[in-house]
């Protein structure tokens, strides 16, 4: 989820790249550089922090001022840690490289490249390609084959921009599962990951889709896709720059509804091995000696995250066999707990920074085993638990959660299979069955984010209500719980998130005409109808039932409901995430059509960092 600018034409590209890049700023980074070519060379500048960082690198009389071809990156740290090393462009030889995305196999390159001759000076998957591609140009091709030649070699999903101190009068580009956009001005072209980027200089575009190559010069372009020449059509962008940084959409919550897909992918992309049927999770410290140790689970977080937690619980008593416990780090913090050197906390936290969930680590790290399951790579919780697990969701922007949700909710899943495998506690079978159906989730939360339209209807019927009740059982108690979180915090509507079978044992006196009841109910022989039949009890005292199910058709659900959600089935482990994509667009709309602040709801801050 890096920044990504470039530009090649007669300007001087430094000042064109750096007001891209703080176009993009809104995004979220750790870093920030540039590469000109200027005076028959390359020259490269690197900061670690905001681009004013970088900005002050460059006052002054340094060179690459005058230079009109450049590349120029911010990055948001997944493969080593925040640092000016670390820092895109990314040279080797002749070579200057930005990448957005990861590269899946750069273990092994890396290797290779090294048995090659190669030195690195970071920690990225990146320099690989940077080192690919110069070895490439190094064997006589031309910079198109090289860059060719380069690509074949990756796996993973990525946007490449290339200057070759040789060729200095092209960029070269590559896309694959990561976005590129061209800018097409008169003589001069302009090269971004995100539209807000180049929308000052010019609103002609060129999407590029997956697997192009491209080369660009100042007044021309040649792509090619699977060996062949392809044309890609010039079209008009018609958005405002504030619409344009929201991709398009009204609010960044509602972009990150619909991102969840792409996100999720990014989650498992790298860590899933379909073949042998187990999971693989980079640079882990924990030895398969202390996972076999392992004699209880705690789990600490906050708010929506302490909602993922409650999930992962599910997966981790099936999947691993150890005692799980699930609690509020703002709790846990002023106990006095009991634990075991042979005790995994695993905190879990989009920002890294909240400070109750920082707090409970700190509480425990000397003493016990502690992992992260965290989005900001470098962030304070990343940086004092043992271990980390990234989510890749890339900067959450809205404040209300929700690709956060779902990828640590997958990143929870890929965990308790990858403990669960050194402990033999879960077949190879299982493994398999799990891992496959991973495999087909973002299509199937694609499909689900298609409900928008019907749930939209459904928000203009309920959102004059004044109190909205959530139900749930088993692991989509949590969706309910966090449906009613979501409800709550952007449209200030009083919402309760409730266990399904608990809902006689008090909040039934609530029931009457006038209160919607949202209910997830899952495609479980067992819970499907345990809950159908705690609906039966909300139907006879009128209550407004609103489903969101991935169990299709059924004839006494209709029966009982208002209104009935219907999402893709995958399987009971992967319910919870399906069924979360429509509770979270009903709080959007419900919201949008109350007039609230949607993104930055009051009261609330994305980033909790006080008690
Ligand atoms: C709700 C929300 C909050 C956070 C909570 C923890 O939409 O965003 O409830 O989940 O403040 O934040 P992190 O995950 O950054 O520790």
């Amino acid at each position: 989820m890096c920044g990504i600018v470039g530009y090649i034409g007669n300007q001087s590209a430094l000042e064109i790249i750096l007001s891209g890049l703080q176009r993009l700023e809104y995004r979220g980074y750790d870093s920030a550089g540039v590469a000109i070519y200027e005076d028959d060379q390359i020259h490269v500048h690197r900061a670690l922090g905001k681009l004013i960082e970088l900005r002050k690198k460059l006052d002054g009389d340094v060179p690459g001022k005058k230079g009109s071809v450049g590349i120029g990156h911010t990055r948001w740290a997944t493969h080593g840690k925040p640092s000016e090393n670390n820092a895109h462009p990314h040279s080797a030889g002749r070579v200057s490289l930005i990448h957005n995305g990861i590269v899946e196999n750069y273990i092994e390159l890396r290797e290779e490249l090294k048995g090659d001759g190669c030195v690195f000076s970071s920690e990225t998957d990146t320099e690989i390609a940077a080192h690919l591609f110069n070895r490439a140009l190094g064997t006589g091709l031309a910079p198109f084959e090289a860059l060719k030649d380069t690509c074949g070699r990756l796996r993973g999903s990525y946007a490449f921009l290339a200057i070759d101190s040789d060729n200095p009068d092209r960029i070269m580009v590559a896309k694959n599962a990561t976005p590129i956009v061209i800018g097409v001005g008169e003589g001069e072209m302009f090269i971004a990951s995100d539209i807000p980027a180049i929308l000052g200089a010019t609103r002609k575009v060129i999407i590029l889709e997956d697997g192009d190559i491209a080369e660009l010069s100042a007044d021309g372009i040649r792509v090619e896709n699977d060996g062949k020449e392809v044309k890609r059509p010039v079209e008009t962008v018609t958005w405002d720059p504030v619409t344009a940084q929201k991709g398009g959409y009204k609010h960044f919550m509602l972009k990150e509804i619909h991102e969840q897909a792409l996100v999720l992918a990014e989650t498992f992309r790298g860590r899933l091995n379909i073949q042998d049927k187990s999971v693989f999770l980079e640079g882990m410290n924990l030895t398969d000696e202390e996972v076999s140790q392992i004699d209880r689970v705690v789990f600490v977080a906050c708010g929506t995250s302490w909602h993922a937690c409650l999930v992962a619980k599910f997966y981790f008593e099936s999947l691993t066999g150890i005692p799980c416990e699930v609690d509020y780090a703002s709790e846990f913090r002023y106990r006095t707990p009991v634990y075991s050197d042979k005790t995994l906390f695993i905190c879990v936290s989009q920002s890294g920074e909240t400070a109750d969930t920082l707090a409970a680590i700190e509480l425990v790290r000397e003493h016990a085993k502690t992992l992260a399951i965290c989005n900001v790579l470098g962030s304070s919780i990343a940086r004092r638990v043992g271990d980390v697990v990234f989510t890749h969701a890339g900067p959450e922007i809205s404040v209300a959660s929700t690709k956060a949700f779902t990828t640590q909710i997958v990143s929870a899943l890929v965990l308790a299979l990858w403990i669960g495998e050194r402990r033999d506690a879960v077949s190879a079978e299982k493994r398999g069955e799990i891992i496959s159906q991973l495999v087909h989730l973002p299509a199937a939360i694609d499909e689900a984010v298609k409900v928008e339209e019907q749930v939209k209807e459904i928000a203009k019927k309920f959102h004059q209500a004044s109190d909205f009740l959530y139900l749930g059982r088993g692991s989509c108690y949590p969706v309910a719980l966090e449906g009613a979180l979501k409800l709550k915090e952007i449209s200030y509507i009083h919402a309760e998130g409730y266990p399904a079978g608990e809902m006689k044992h008090g909040p039934i006196a609530l029931i009457d005409e006038h209160m919607p009841v949202v209910v997830a109910l899952q495609n479980s022989p067992l819970l499907f109808e345990k809950t159908l039949s705690n609906l039966r009890e909300v139907h006879a005292r009128a209550g407004r039932i609103i489903a969101v199910t991935d169990v299709k058709g059924n004839a006494e659900l209709a029966e009982v409901c208002e209104e009935v959600i219907e999402v893709p089935y995958l399987s009971e482990e992967l319910s919870p995430l399906l069924l979360t994509v429509p509770m979270q667009l009903l709080a959007y709309y419900v919201a949008v059509l109350n007039g609230t602040d949607v993104d930055l709801p009051r009261n609330l801050a994305k980033s909790v960092t006080v008690e």
